[in-house]
């Protein structure tokens, strides 16, 4: 019984320690995405907040496609996802994070979704890199339309 009261409470400690790991990790993550006027835009917390946020493994309405405007799209923050409609009824979604330093996307035209920090440009047909300072293109995510929603696939 007393062995087993240790091992919880050594267990508990191992877990906070982890969780302060993470406090630190977070605030490094949050220092490094700093735009020249000091704000950092729309970005990710942590690691740990991108691992609570990332698309689901099930499918998961996403957004509805009356709120995607053609030749537009819509970041939508709490999944993390872009969704764009370059033509009508053709939908595109990405990840909305950076592959620079991990901030979110922030506005979608008809041809570029932009990252507020730092001025890169993807297309928002294919999420390919147009300028950096990114070297990648933002990761594509599979999705469907349901009906009248756009749903991740699992
Ligand atoms: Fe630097 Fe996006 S985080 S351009």
């Amino acid at each position: 019984m007393k062995e087993d009261l240790e091992r919880t409470e050594s267990a508990v400690g191992r877990r906070t320690v982890i969780l302060g790991a993470g406090a630190v990790g977070a605030a490094g993550v949050l220092a490094a995405c700093s735009n020249s006027d000091g704000s950092n835009g729309t970005s990710v917390d942590s690691p740990e907040t991108m691992a609570s946020t990332e698309v689901p493994s099930s499918p998961t309405a996403i957004a509805k496609t009356e709120n995607i405007p053609v030749g537009g799209g819509l970041v939508v923050e709490d999944k993390m996802v872009v969704v764009t409609q370059p033509t009508e009824g053709d939908f595109k979604a990405f990840s909305s994070v950076c592959p620079h330093q991990s901030c979110n996307v922030s506005e979608v035209t008809v041809e570029e979704i932009i990252c507020p920090c730092h001025g890169s440009k993807f297309s928002s047909e294919t999420g390919e890199l147009i300028n950096g300072p990114a070297t990648t293109g933002l990761a594509p995510v599979e999705i469907e339309v349901q009906d009248d929603q756009v749903m991740s696939k699992a």
